[in-house]
């Protein structure tokens, strides 16, 4: 560990041996999607309902006919999808069966500290000897496993951790959350400090949905017309295993081990709720699907083939105020966006291709919908959504900068926010519970800036007004090479210690990270 440079070597010395394998590909929409599995309350009680999860090893069929271990919530991957109601509090207790530790963050969640899934708030698997000084081992992306040796954590990019810095849960630890927020299509996913973009690329992330009264009395599609799509990207070893990191530059598009690195890891198949480019079978009425970008670093701009357009409805952290009709919609990883397209438009026979546009060849492909017969169709669009209060400068008490950026440090590169690579003693703000700030994000590259806690709606890029599909709450905002973001954010719900990071996950996992502090 300790620099950007210094990683990236190791990377290619561990893993330079198994660049020639390469299995087998699927051709495109020739599996079906699958839809994950909604989690069970194991307790209904008093207004709350209890979950437990287990995160554990598992084999799944990714490839047709390899076998691919995951690291998933239940052995699933995406995770069991929980469904939540906005006020009713929802309990999960997570145990940890991995051979690793984990963090588990509820991405959009509006939930108190102590279970807002820190990067050190780790829970340890049975038989793992943390060590608090742990520092500066091979781990992170470098590691032959995508992990490094028992507890060699931090040390990337130069990240500062005090041994005080960890809190440990033995096996399994209960999450908090209070759910008072309005309906969403929110997820979850590994954040453990260092680790968070191999244990994400291994499986572990689902859908974590809220739904409201509001919602509820709009005519939207709904029941099995209601479709989560999880999209990332992946690559794979010939025995079928992940592949992480993907070195080879053709994946990257660019060549040499670093960028990987700099430009995160990137794969040659697109999986769809874990299903290499998949098909899936429409009735010709209209459908509500959640898209949610999961990749480590891709970064998707979709459109339907032949072309058409679309309606989306919600973003990150909800309903939009009125449908926007879009022909395309650009996710940076993390972010949300929902989606009515209505199949009417073609006949029984028809197919329809969800394509990524900012790629070519396969990479293009994303998800192919085949219409396959008439149907009634209940639902309709109404003109508006949702209620919605526009933010406007006069409610930002304070407003502070956050400058993204790759910095020199002794012996190498680090990413950085004003300047620091993550010090978990280190708050860049303090902003007061119940206020609005405007937080202004500029970067040297794409950064996909992530809060925790605090929703926000975008004010300006570039001191323009944003596009439409960026209207709403937010959680996380593209911004891109040599752009000035504005946001304005509301820091509600609790007071305590929160972060802000990239969600590149290998730009995470080296140290874009940065505290905030709600007083
Ligand atoms: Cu989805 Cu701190 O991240
Ligand atoms: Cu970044």
């Amino acid at each position: 560990g300790g620099t950007l440079a210094a990683t990236a070597s190791g990377g290619r010395e561990v893993s330079g041996g198994r660049l020639a394998g390469r299995a087998e590909l699927p051709r495109p929409f020739t599996v079906p999607l699958p839809v994950p599995t909604v989690a069970r309350p194991v307790r209904t009680t008093g207004g709350v309902d209890r979950y437990e999860v287990t995160q554990r090893v598992a084999d799944v069929e990714i490839l047709p006919g390899l076998r691919t271990p995951v690291w998933g919530y239940d052995g699933l991957f995406p995770g069991p999808t929980f469904v939540g109601r906005s006020g009713r509090k929802v309990l999960v207790t997570v145990r940890n069966e991995l051979p690793v530790p984990t963090s588990t963050h509820l991405h959009g969640g509006v939930t108190p500290p102590d279970s807002d899934g820190y990067p050190t708030d780790i829970v340890i698997p049975e038989g793992w000897r943390h060590d608090p000084h742990g520092q500066g081992g091979p781990g992170g992306p470098g590691g032959p496993d995508g992990h490094g040796g028992q507890d060699s954590q931090g040390g990337h990019g130069g990240m500062k951790m005090s041994p005080d810095a960890w809190t440990i849960s033995r096996q399994t630890k209960r999450y908090d959350y209070p759910l008072d927020q309005e309906a969403a299509t929110l997820w979850y996913h590994d954040h453990r400090m260092d680790f968070s973009a191999p244990q994400v690329w291994r499986g572990l992330a689902g859908f974590f949905l809220v739904r409201d009264a509001v919602e509820e009395n709009l005519p939207l599609p709904s029941g099995d017309r209601d479709i989560p799509l999880m999209i990332c990207d992946r690559a794979f070893e010939e025995d079928g295993s992940f592949r992480y990191p993907a070195l080879d530059p053709s994946l990257t598009g660019r060549p040499g081990v670093e960028d990987a690195y700099t430009q995160g890891v990137m794969g040659d198949v697109t999986l769809v709720n874990g299903a290499p480019w998949p098909e899936l079978e429409v009735d010709a009425v209209r459908y509500r699907l959640r898209l949610l970008n999961a990749s480590n670093a891709r970064r998707y701009r979709l459109r339907l083939e032949p072309g058409a357009p679309m309606t989306q409805v919600a973003g990150d952290c909800g309903l939009l105020p009125r449908p926007q009709r879009l022909d395309t919609v650009t996710l940076a990883p993390a972010e949300r966006a929902e989606m009515v397209i209505d199949f009417k438009q073609w006949k029984p026979g028809d197919t329809v291709t969800l394509v990524n546009t900012l790629e070519d060849g396969a990479m293009r492909n994303v998800l192919r919908f085949r219409v396959a017969r008439r149907a009634k169709d209940p639902s309709h669009l109404p003109t508006r959504l949702r209620d919605l209060r526009p933010l406007s400068a006069s409610d930002a008490v304070a407003t502070r900068r956050f400058d993204f950026r790759m910095t020199a440090t002794d012996g190498g590169h680090a990413w950085t926010i004003n300047g620091h690579p993550f010090d978990t003693e280190r708050y860049l703000a303090s902003p007061r519970l119940g206020t609005v700030e405007r937080w202004r994000f500029t970067s040297d590259f794409h950064h996909p800036v992530h809060l925790h806690l605090a929703h926000f709606q975008v004010e300006a890029r570039n001191g323009r007004p944003p596009a439409a599909h960026e209207g709403g709450w937010k959680d996380t905002v593209d911004v891109r090479p040599y752009e000035t973001v504005d946001v304005l954010a509301r820091f509600h719900g609790y007071r305590g210690r929160y972060m802000l990071h990239c969600h590149n996950l290998e730009h995470e996992d080296m140290a874009m990270m940065a505290n905030f502090r709600v007083v």
